[in-house]
């Protein structure tokens, strides 16, 4: 797998940004400095507080593992902070039958003094180019607001449910299953979250690998973590004793009732066992008045499990943002449950998954992609953003043609769906 660091700065983005009388530079990682610099100027940058020292220590490890670049004024010494910011790394992508190298994108801050003159642009596309350089065929973002990143060819692929449930009335009716579930210190919830996602990753399209100080995080144990000592961790063995699921969560009182509020931060379950007897937990655990959980993939079972489907709320997002950068490479990298074969044109301003394309699906599943002259007539014509939210098999050609975003017949489009669907829904369970 590519390493990111190892790929240089987009020369044109350099350029772009020099004609402003802008420095684009990697951070030098090595040097507190520079390091602490960016870290502050990345917090100031999405509005958090400023980080404590412990902090600054703690996050400057996962800074490390990234292909980090800060934007400078012209001539300013080592430690003064970057008025941008971005970093990304190669992690692989899972989707149907596979996984793909996807370029992860994160770290985007545009200083308030300096913002609306084109820096997120020149570093999105720069991360863009250096993405395709080095033969990544896909990049992938979560994003603070969801209308910043079409623009550059990216489409929320990977929806993601935010879920309440009110236990009041909930009730169970979901099956008895075999196995415990355990309280677990928070050392030992690190660890299995790390390792549980690791397998649940590769079940599902749409998930990335995690970084040990995500987990870190998630379990309270990262350095000046402002809550640590509210989260707790249970995980679930199954009959076998082996571990399957676990899952971290933050217990709140409502304010003067001896009621409270339960908050799941992450909950990772590899067998469905394990999401059963997890979700029984939180939902029957005394005290409690509502349960919620975030990152959760639209077919989780929680409606199906519960006596009153009135009692769960809903709520779906964007989470997951793709960008299709080269189109044979992508589309061969997955599989497809259904035969197809047709051309598709393919517009993209950007010019990366610009052309016309023949694919073709046989009996096994698997994807030939080839370029075709633009005079062949199309059977689809869609953009780089349609493309790229069809890609993991967690959006609809059927209701994508109903949003005027792709042109088909409406039997093509049900066959797209038949060859691009995911067995299960497709999730992103992290932030990044
Ligand atoms: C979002 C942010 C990075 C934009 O930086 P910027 O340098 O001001 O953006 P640019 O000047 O390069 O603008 C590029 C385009 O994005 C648009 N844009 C910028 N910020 C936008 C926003 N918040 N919502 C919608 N569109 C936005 C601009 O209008 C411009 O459009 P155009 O190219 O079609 O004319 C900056 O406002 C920021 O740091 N916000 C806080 C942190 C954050 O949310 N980061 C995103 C993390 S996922």
């Amino acid at each position: 797998m590519t390493d990111a660091r190892s790929v240089p700065v987009d020369p044109a983005s350099a350029e772009r940004l020099a004609a402003q009388g802008l420095t684009y530079r990697f951070i030098d990682t090595a040097s507190d400095a520079d390091t602490e610099a960016f870290l502050r100027a990345d917090a100031r940058g999405f509005l958090d507080s400023d980080p404590t020292a412990e902090q600054v220590t703690g996050d400057r490890s996962s800074l490390a593992d990234r292909r980090n670049i800060g934007v400078f004024e012209a001539d300013v010494p080592l430690g003064t902070w970057p008025i941008a910011t971005v970093n990304s790394w190669v992690t692989p992508l899972t989707v149907p039958g596979g996984e793909v190298d996807m370029w992860a994108i994160s770290s985007v801050t545009v200083s308030g003094t300096h913002r609306r003159r084109g820096i997120a642009r020149a570093l999105l596309e720069g991360e863009l180019r250096a993405a395709a350089s080095a033969g990544v065929p896909i990049a992938g973002l979560t994003a603070s607001e969801a209308t910043i990143y079409s623009r550059y060819g990216f489409a929320p692929a990977i929806p993601a449910a935010r879920v309440n449930i009110d236990t009041r009335r909930a009730g169970w009716a979901g099956p008895d299953v075999a196995g415990r579930v355990e309280y677990i210190d928070r050392e030992t919830l690190q660890e299995n979250l790390g390792t549980l996602h690791e397998v649940a990753r590769t079940q599902r399209s749409g998930q990335i690998a995690g970084w040990p100080g995500r987990w870190q995080r998630m379990a309270g144990l990262s350095a000046g973590h402002p809550n640590a000592t509210a989260l707790r961790g249970v995980r679930y063995r199954d009959a076998d004793g082996a571990v399957r699921g676990a899952m971290a969560y933050k217990l709140t009182e409502i304010s003067g009732s001896f009621r409270f509020d339960l908050e799941i931060q992450h909950l990772s379950a590899v067998t469905a066992d394990a999401l059963v007897a997890l979700w029984r937990f939180a939902v029957q655990h005394d005290l409690v008045n509502s349960v919620s959980a975030s990152l959760r993939p639209l077919d989780d079972p929680i409606t199906w499990l519960v006596a009153d489907q009135r009692a769960v709320h809903v709520n779906v997002h964007d989470h997951g943002w793709l960008r299709v950068l080269d189109v044979p490479a992508a589309l061969s990298a997955r599989s497809y449950p259904a035969p197809l074969d047709l051309v598709l044109r393919v517009d993209d301003p950007l010019g990366f998954a610009a052309g016309s394309w023949r694919l073709t699906v046989g009996d096994d599943g698997g994807a030939s992609v080839t370029p075709v002259d633009s005079a062949t007539s199309a059977d689809v014509t869609l953009d780089a953003v349609t493309l790229s939210a069809l890609y993991a098999g967690g959006v609809s050609a059927v209701q994508l043609r109903a949003a005027g975003r792709l042109e088909t017949q409406a039997d093509t489009a049900a066959s797209i769906d038949d060859a691009f669907r995911a067995a299960e829904a497709p999730l992103l369970a992290i932030w990044y």
